[in-house]
């Protein structure tokens, strides 16, 4: 649109502005955000922009290959790929409670990031996807004086000894802007109209210890919902829709054998804003068509429950 064609010109400006010929860093995640926020700056100042993705192993389906694809291949971005899969799923090694959980993924996501970005000679900006509501959020939440990293967005905390300045252009722009900015800059659209997804990732879709195993369940069954939701045509009227792999096994039948495996809960959510949500009223037809094809292509599932709880009482993940 004309209004999104002159915020990009604007903000290109801005950031030149801003940065003059220093060099900046961007965490990069897979999500919306932090995409959108490292293609405008990149047409900006091209490569004094180096992206910095932080791979934790917790990502969906084919998600880090995407990433490294669109960044590093198609747009030419300098891009840091770390994995750091087998990092994490050690520290998160026979942990269960969920707060546990982010914050071993969130202090080791810090420390990663902060080493790759003392390796960058010169950078003194760090780019993020800071959206309005986080800054109204920030705000409000600091009592109106300044505004406060959230810790758990996608990049995390801000260290102390990092004394990087941020660039922030899309600070005015709410996520519907966010995506249609996405749009006017030539993102896929499949990224562009891509669900929110939490920093922990994966994590926190596996009630009680992760394993490479229960990960690689869940990815399965994650990708096969997902495919069927999209086939459906109903992606786009849904806020957020994942697996979960509950940490229980129950019997069933295959063929003439008993089976002994883990049961998968789908949920799916519309919403406005993730505060409030309402479990999405999917056919019985489609629920039942969707655990048949997980329960024949997913080995180590065989039964799929429907979470149909609101949020509250819910909330829209599981932990
Ligand atoms: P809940 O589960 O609290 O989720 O209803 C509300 C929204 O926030 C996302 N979420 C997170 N995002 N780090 C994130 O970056 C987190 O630790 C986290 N926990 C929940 C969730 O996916 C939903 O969009």
């Amino acid at each position: 649109s004309w209004s999104m064609a002159a915020y990009r010109a604007r903000a290109i400006d801005a950031i030149r502005k801003q940065v003059g010929d220093a060099k900046v860093i961007c965490g990069l995640s897979g999500g919306v955000d932090s995409s959108v926020t490292a293609v405008l700056i990149h047409e900006a100042i091209g490569d004094q922009l180096t992206c910095v993705f932080v791979d934790h192993g917790l990502l969906r389906k084919g998600e880090a290959e995407e990433v490294v694809r669109l960044f590093g291949g198609h747009y030419n971005i300098p891009l840091i790929h770390r994995d750091v899969s087998e990092m994490f799923l050690e520290r998160l090694s026979g942990v269960s409670d969920p707060e546990q959980k982010r914050k071993i993924i969130g202090g080791s996501f810090i420390e990663v990031f902060d080493e790759e970005a003392q390796k960058i000679d010169g950078a003194r900006f760090l780019a993020q996807g800071t959206l309005y509501p986080d800054v109204i959020e920030s705000i409000s939440a600091a009592g109106g004086s300044d505004v406060t990293i959230k810790s758990h967005h996608n990049v995390g905390g801000l260290p102390d000894d990092m004394k990087l300045d941020l660039v922030e252009p899309l600070r005015e722009l709410f996520k519907d802007e966010v995506r249609n900015l996405g749009r006017e800059l030539g993102l896929p659209e499949v990224l562009v109209s891509r669900h929110p997804f939490p920093g922990p990732g994966l994590a926190i879709r596996i009630p009680g210890d992760i394993t490479p195993e229960k990960l690689a369940i869940l990815r399965e069954a994650d990708a096969v919902y997902l495919d069927e939701i999209r086939k459906a045509g109903l992606y786009d009227d849904i806020w957020q829709a994942f697996a979960v792999l509950l940490p229980v096994k129950t019997v069933g039948v295959m063929g003439d054998a008993r089976s002994y495996e883990y049961v998968c809960a789908l949920r799916a959510v519309t919403s406005s804003d993730g505060m409030t949500a309402e479990s999405y009223g999917f056919s019985h037809e489609f629920l039942a068509r969707t655990a048949t094809r997980i329960i024949n292509a997913v080995k180590g599932v065989n039964r799929v429950v429907y979470d149909v709880t609101s949020k509250p009482p819910g909330t829209i993940e599981w932990e």
